[in-house]
């Protein structure tokens, strides 16, 4: 199945797919260094928690392959800074974490390799990073074929924010999950809100599902409790940034509302995510950090003030308690409730690609 690319390794540099300019031009820029990497995921040039989790992954192997240093002893030294200054981009998506830790397992077993020189680190920590690029493809594929038996043979399933391939590099995780329910030949419309104030719902998704031809109808935030109420929706999913142990899952702003409004109407709510994104080590959301973006976000639309210069809160996530969620899809299959039980037996399976 073939989906946008949003991130790639070139020659040149990481090319990413600068989603800031969607839908209205398609524009990719190369990145050469990693602080550029970090400084692109910090401004949304690249979004989404796997698809960021990639872009970390390809910052520190660029930041390896273009270190100056002249020694093993000087590469070393500089590999904490490289991590942390990716690290330190954005703090609710665990996939970046995810991402950082592994490639300093690489790191640290191909420096510790016999014969380790500063171009077999570098070879090594590449070829670590378009790994688990590749990886997204088949992970994606899988949340697919598990999520789309969840979805209704016809009608209308709704989504949040946009959790597709321009958000995972694969051809997506809830839209992932549509896409492959279409392919199978159920006849779904996706109710997109727009997700403010950043509208990955109206710029990404809208755009994402009109290339694919899948059939959709955009809808303001507001309007969902009306549709939900006077509209036969069969399902709703959505992806997460991390979802913590007893199945609390963190996701893009008014996705809470929206799980809540599907319970008063009986539609159930699916969480569609890799298993990068459970975060073990935190028993619930109330340990999830919420990042708080700028203001002006919610008092400009593109660059035009739309609100007085007043207070704001823009936090830019929020979490929905596990009670809320009918399964939670990852690609070595479907969680239920218990979730503290679930999560970890399948975090512990090994797949045939492991
Ligand atoms: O702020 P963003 O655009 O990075 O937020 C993205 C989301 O909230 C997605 O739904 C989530 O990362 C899952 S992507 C498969």
């Amino acid at each position: 199945m073939r989906a946008i690319q949003p991130i790639d390794w070139t020659p040149q540099g990481v090319r990413m797919l600068d989603q800031r300019r969607l839908p209205g031009e398609v524009v990719y820029n190369v990145y050469a260094d990693y602080a550029a990497v970090a400084a692109a995921i910090r401004d949304m040039v690249i979004r989404g928690a796997p698809a960021i989790g990639v872009a970390a992954a390809m910052g520190v192997a660029l930041g390896v392959e273009r270190s100056a240093a002249k020694s093993l002893d000087d590469l070393r030294k500089e590999f904490p800074i490289i991590c942390g200054t990716l690290a330190k981009t954005r703090p609710t998506a665990v996939d970046l974490f995810w991402a950082i830790e592994r490639m300093k397992k690489s790191f640290a077993a191909a420096a510790s390799a016999p014969g380790a020189s500063l171009d077999s680190i570098r070879a090594a920590i590449v070829a670590e990073a378009k790994l688990l690029h590749l990886e997204k493809r088949a992970i994606d594929e899988a949340i697919g074929r598990f999520g789309a038996a969840l979805m209704p043979q016809e009608g209308r399933v709704m989504t949040q924010c946009n959790a597709g391939a321009l958000a995972t590099a694969g051809i997506g995780t809830a839209l992932g999950v549509i896409r492959v329910a279409v392919e199978q030949g159920r006849k779904l419309t996706v109710l997109v809100p727009e997700t403010r104030p950043y509208l990955q719902g109206a710029r990404l998704t809208a755009w994402e599902l009109q290339q694919d031809g899948i059939p959709l109808t955009l809808i303001t935030d507001n309007m969902v409790g009306h549709i939900l109420k006077t509209q036969q929706v069969g399902a709703i999913v959505v992806g997460a940034d991390r979802i913590a142990a007893n199945g609390d899952a963190a996701n893009k702003i008014g996705t809470y509302q929206i799980a809540v409004l599907a319970r008063e109407h009986n539609v159930p709510f699916y969480v569609a995510a890799p298993i990068s994104t459970l975060d073990l080590s935190i028993p619930s959301g109330e340990h999830i950090p919420i990042e708080e973006r700028s203001p002006d976000e919610v008092t400009h639309l593109r660059g035009v003030r739309i609100a007085p210069d007043v207070a704001v809160a823009n936090p830019a996530f929020d979490v929905t308690p596990a009670r809320l969620i009918a399964a939670i899809i990852t690609e070595r299959g479907v969680a239920r409730a218990p979730y503290t039980d679930s999560l970890r037996a399948l975090a512990n399976a090994k797949t045939p690609a492991d």
